[in-house]
């Protein structure tokens, strides 16, 4: 099971693996569901009330906690459990349960050896982290990998990993330190490679400046359900630190070199492209095909795939 999902005493449902399935289970009131929800948290060392009525954190088996209860939930609270895979996924173990089609599995061994700055991309719950932990086991063992973290969640098979998490404020609200906080500090750590496990916010220029400074070999995941969303939801990140369009589009086509998209189906996650991040001659940043899956039939190359083959070739 991967979720369980709370959204009302008599609505819950899990993901046992072939998509989400609503159970038969009764957890009594609105309130009772609350106080679960505040209990959960509580075991998670954060706090859940009326002045702080979401969290988001991890439970001591790993199990990652979100959770918001009235007045910003209705049914009493709402929670979202997701399970984290106790065995880590590898890129051939991805490719050996069908998830990247086995001709892309060098293409990814290239790109992390080649050092490039990638971006992976997906909806929600598609298996970016994991793929993320899955190319961290890539990185050549005597590389230093720093990540950064809302809550901590990679554990990627690799011998020299340094995790920063964020910090919440208190309830003086002082003592936040957020992940443009950690990005910058990072970088001041000695790193070989910059991970931003997941980009949602204003770090994003931190991440750009990162990778267009030298610091190559970077990774990050960001939410966007399709490839051609990429390109807006950066934009939109990139916004809230005040950076205008044109310079978001420059500095993440100069950054940013791969973006590798996950699609989830009827249960099934797959990486469905892999796409080399450009500026348009209109000066859009866009997102080019260099490879396609619709995770049954032959992967197709796309537009990139010459440039994509001769930068991180042989593929
Ligand atoms: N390729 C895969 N095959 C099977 N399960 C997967 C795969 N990728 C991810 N999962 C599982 O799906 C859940 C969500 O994966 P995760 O990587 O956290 O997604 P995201 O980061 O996109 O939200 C996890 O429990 C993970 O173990
Ligand atoms: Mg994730």
């Amino acid at each position: 099971m991967t979720d369980v999902l709370v959204n009302g005493p008599r609505d819950v449902w899990v993901d046992r693996g072939a998509g989400l399935e609503r159970v038969d289970l009764d957890l009594g009131s609105p309130a009772d569901v609350r106080t679960l929800a505040v209990r959960l948290a509580a075991v998670a060392g954060q706090r859940l009330d009326d002045a702080c009525p979401a969290v988001d954190a991890r439970l001591p088996d790993g199990t990652r906690l979100h959770a918001v209860v009235e007045p910003v939930a209705e049914a009493g609270a709402v929670l979202a459990l997701r399970v984290l895979r106790q065995a880590a996924f590898t890129v051939d173990g991805l490719v050996g349960s069908g998830s990247v089609p086995p001709g892309w599995a060098g293409l990814l061994r290239a790109l992390v050896a080649g050092r490039a700055n990638v971006l992976v991309t997906g909806g929600t719950g598609t298996g970016k982290t994991t793929l993320l932990a899955a190319l961290l086991a890539l990185v050549p063992a005597d590389e230093r990998i720093l990540t950064v973290e809302e809550a901590r969640e990679l554990a990627p098979d690799h011998p020299h990993v340094v995790p920063l998490t964020a910090r919440r404020p208190n309830v003086e609200g002082v003592g936040e330190v957020t992940l443009a906080d950690l990005v910058r500090g990072a970088l001041r750590l000695r790193p070989d490679r910059i991970v931003l496990g997941e980009c949602r916010g204003a770090e994003v220029r931190e991440l750009l400046l990162a990778m267009n400074t030298g610091h190559d070999g970077g990774l990050a995941t960001v939410h966007a359900n399709a490839v051609a969303h990429v390109p807006a939801r950066l934009e939109a990140l990139a916004a809230l630190a005040g950076m205008p369009r044109d310079a978001v589009a420059a500095q993440a086509a100069a950054a940013l070199d791969v973006v590798l998209h996950l699609r989830r189906e009827r249960g099934r996650r797959f990486l469905a492209e892999v796409g080399l991040v450009r500026r348009a001659a209109t000066g859009e940043l866009e997102v080019v095909p260099a490879a396609v899956w619709d995770g049954r039939t032959a992967p197709r190359t796309g537009a990139a795939w010459d440039v994509v083959e001769e930068r991180w070739g042989p593929c």
